[in-house]
């Protein structure tokens, strides 16, 4: 199938971009290239891209038709687009409270212009619209209620990142009710680690995320590492997460398209979203991430412990018992020394 990904030169694009090749379908990258990577794109992946803002609605009329200048000259010249899956947002939770305009902009109204696109071509081809896959978060949720969260916990965000991905899951509710354009929703918990190639991986700039800033300590990129907080109602008072392997999630989205293709298939009018969590089960703590992070990569490093970051939940994991059931996803790399080890030959490699 051909494939158009948005932000597919982002850390978990990059990665189901791979997924899809190698279950052997086209994919297409549209990517504003803020925080995306162009050489990953072009020369590790080899897909075509496409550089652009997703709000540019002649651009996706050109790449939904097969007629954007980047697939000049390949099996997806002039051939519709058959499915889209959407990563390309901001995520900076913190950047999300300063300057909401940026998040709402790009992370809603751009999402609303895509799926405008879409539902023109499905018009003009009278035939349903095209599937979609959204990454959504679990920052979509707000403070948990209960533990493990599932995907009828109530969603409360607390920061404008969390409630403009909210947003759209609202509107793809309301796309499908009305329009039947069918959708996966996927609530990503912490994505984590890197293909086992090596050749792609996590590279974000300005980093926030803490593996790979346990990573730069060990490695002597950062003097040290800081501990957002040691006084949390946990065993040893640091935050608890539930970290997932990219190329885990990456492999949920080719699952969840199947999963839309089989139900055309049957003819089964698809009426609301198809929503998942995805995460393993299993909550480590900053404390316990530090300590695999050592065995892993035999390094030591220097942390102090800084007042608590805003906004942050003392421990956040899922219940991906429905993503399991219904998808048949089972994570290939669930426990967090692989995890790790994956994270830590991607930054060896990245930064030597
Ligand atoms: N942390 C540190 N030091 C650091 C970086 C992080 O102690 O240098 C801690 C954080 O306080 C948190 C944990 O490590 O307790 C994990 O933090 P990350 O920034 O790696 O991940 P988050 O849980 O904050 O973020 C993830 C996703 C976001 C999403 C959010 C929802 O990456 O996209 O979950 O809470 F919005």
């Amino acid at each position: 199938m051909r494939i158009l990904v948005t932000g597919g030169a982002g850390y978990i694009g990059s990665h189901a971009v791979r997924a899809l090749t190698q279950a052997g379908h086209e994919p297409v990258v549209l990517d504003n290239l803020v925080y995306g990577h162009a050489e990953i794109v072009e020369q590790v992946l080899k897909v075509p891209l496409a550089s652009g803002q997703l709000g540019d609605r002649p651009m996706l009329d050109a790449l939904l038709r097969g007629q954007h200048p980047c697939l000049q000259g390949t099996n997806m010249e002039a051939k519709p687009i058959e499915a889209v899956i959407h990563f390309a947002a901001y995520a900076y939770v913190g950047e999300s409270v300063s300057d909401p305009a940026k998040y709402y902009r790009n992370n809603l109204g751009d999402t609303l212009t895509l799926l405008e696109v879409m539902l023109a071509m499905a018009k003009e081809q009278e035939k349903f619209p095209i599937p979609i896959v959204f990454s959504s978060t679990c920052a979509t949720y707000g403070p948990p209620k209960q533990i493990p969260m599932t995907e009828d916990h109530e969603q409360n965000p607390i920061n404008p990142y969390g409630q403009s991905k909210l947003m759209v899951e609202k509107l793809l509710i309301d796309f499908a009710s009305a329009y039947q354009l069918p959708s996966v929703i996927f609530r990503y918990f912490n994505a984590a680690g890197a293909d086992p190639s090596a050749d792609i991986g996590e590279d974000h700039d300005p980093e926030t995320h803490l593996i790979p800033r346990v990573l730069d300590a060990m490695s002597g990129r950062e003097p040290y590492l800081q501990i957002f907080g040691d006084d949390y109602p946990t065993p040893d008072g640091t935050c608890i997460r539930d970290y997932i392997h990219v190329s885990d999630l990456a492999d949920a989205h080719v699952l969840g398209l199947e999963r839309i293709w089989r139900l055309q298939e049957k003819e089964e009018i698809i009426s609301k979203p198809l929503i998942y969590n995805l995460g393993n089960g299993t909550g480590y703590s900053v404390q316990q991430v530090i300590e695999t992070a050592k065995k892993v990569t035999g390094r030591g490093l220097l942390a102090h412990v800084a007042k608590r970051r805003d906004g942050d939940p003392a421990q956040l994991v899922a219940s991906s018992i429905k993503a399991h059931q219904e998808l048949g996803w089972r994570p290939r790399y669930p426990d967090l020394e692989t995890i790790l080890a994956h994270a830590w030959a991607w930054h060896q490699k990245r930064h030597s």
